[in-house]
């Protein structure tokens, strides 16, 4: 006799190594034991997701949840309910907090706040500094730490290693895939007149094409210098995808939904709404940035979730900080591109399981097949559905996204064999744990 599982899923459409095909998934003790037709056989809880897909669990590895010292933007709880509600699984979380996560007890702060407050599974990056380089091997392998981010352009927070010395000795020091945000600080420095007071579309002028390509240019080659590998986050210019694509030995990327999704059109609508950084640009970098995502130069998508609030980002061009919501319209967002043709399904899953389980050495998750977590996004590719700023979970209660009209939709998130979110609905206990690293802390 064989046992029974503890949870079914069943009649779905599952993507996975084998392709896209109907089957059922077994799972034991939140792990996954048996993909197959499994109809005869008797389990404690079945769901059955007839005419549903189900996706290995979506991992949005950026994600800034503000806890600690923001939380009137954010905080653990209310990110990680905005993350399951969009159908994410596990989140990477940034060092840009008060204070910052450039200590060891910094880090484990973060992990006791997360334990018991979060619904989805989490990592937390480590922040590299100029004094904190000796640090970094050992931070790195820290339980629940997701490896080494380091800010080359300021941004939201004071993280910032920009002087070439510093950058060689980050990268020189440690061994795990760095994270970095790349945009040249000096350029940035130098062309802060740029910026015209009320009008956000002078944003992306100052933080031009060219300063994400010489630091882009200047990253890669200290990385080839130390052998480094390092992951560019968010990438914004067109220009940087052949010199990514040159490059894929050592370096990875990853492209966000809203430089593929928005573009200078959408500024005069949103205002300071769409102020990022890097900044979202015009068609001709969306386009490329698109053909990064076709010819496999881009590696992963990342929401980079910035949440702000409303009478933050009300104030007038610059004082409005740069940053949107983002980690609970990943989905939502991706799947009306899938179904516009823009990106297969299976792409869609390359990008936000194997991606990251590929490029960060993620232990357990990222693949639905047998010893792996039972993470699950079940969604409905045919769901018609509006984004609207009342569905946001997430703090500050607006979306860029808000009255736009998606088809596909998460209509349930699976963690570890427990349902979290069914149907718009949060469900079960803030049971997230930290992610393990097959080059980091294992557990
Ligand atoms: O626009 C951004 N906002 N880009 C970043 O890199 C940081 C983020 C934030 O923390 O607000």
């Amino acid at each position: 006799m064989t046992a029974p599982f503890d949870l079914l899923i069943q009649n779905g459409t599952i993507v996975n190594q084998d392709g896209t095909g109907k089957a059922d998934i077994g799972v034991i003790k939140g792990n996954i034991v048996e993909i197959g037709d499994l109809s005869t056989r008797d389990a404690g809880e079945t769901i059955d997701v007839t005419g549903l897909h189900v996706l290995p669990g979506v991992i949005d590895s950026q994600v800034h949840f503000r806890e600690p010292g923001m939380e009137h933007k954010e905080d653990l709880a209310s990110g990680s309910r905005a993350a399951v509600m969009g159908g994410v699984t596990a989140v990477f979380e940034m060092p840009n907090t008060k204070p910052l996560t450039t200590d060891a007890n910094a880090l484990a702060d973060k992990i006791s706040r997360a334990t018991g407050r979060m619904f989805c599974d989490f990592a937390f990056y480590f922040g590299a500094t100029a004094e904190n380089v000796d640090q970094l091997p050992d931070a790195e392998r820290l339980p629940g730490s997701a490896g080494i981010k380091m800010f080359m352009g300021s941004s939201t927070g004071d993280l910032l290693v920009d002087q070439t010395e510093h950058v060689r000795r980050v990268l020189a020091s440690g061994r795990r895939r760095v994270a970095v945000h790349s945009e040249e600080e000096s350029r940035l420095i130098e062309r802060m007149g740029i910026r015209r007071a009320g009008d956000p579309s002078s944003h992306p002028e100052w933080r031009d094409v060219e300063a994400a390509v010489l630091c882009t240019k200047r990253l890669i080659g200290l990385a080839r210098e130390t052998n480094r590998r390092v992951h560019v986050l968010h990438i914004s210019t067109g220009d940087e995808i052949p010199i990514l694509a040159a490059n894929k030995d050592l370096i990875t990327a990853e492209a966000t939904p809203h430089h593929l999704t928005l573009s200078s059109d959408d500024y005069e609508r949103l205002g300071t709404y769409i102020q990022m950084n890097p900044p979202v640009r015009d068609t001709s970098h969306r386009d490329r940035i698109w053909a990064g995502i076709s010819d496999g130069t881009i590696d992963v998508l990342g929401s980079d979730h910035a949440p702000h609030t409303r009478e933050e980002k009300d104030q007038p061009y610059p004082e409005s900080p740069s940053g949107m919501t983002g980690v609970q319209t990943l989905v939502p967002i991706m799947l009306d591109h899938v179904n516009a043709g823009r990106l297969s399904l299976e792409r869609f899953v390359d990008l936000t399981s194997h991606g990251p389980n590929r490029i960060f050495s993620i232990a357990g998750k990222g693949r639905i097949a047998n010893g792996y977590d039972a993470d699950f996004t079940i969604v409905d590719l045919k769901a018609k559905r509006e984004i609207t700023d009342s569905w946001i979970e997430s703090k500050p209660g607006w979306t860029p996204y808000n009255g736009k009209h998606v088809t596909g939709w998460p209509r349930g998130t699976i963690i570890r064999g427990r349902r979290v979110m069914w149907d718009d609905e949060i469900l079960g206990e803030a049971a997230g744990a930290p992610v393990r690293f097959q080059e980091g802390w294992v557990g």
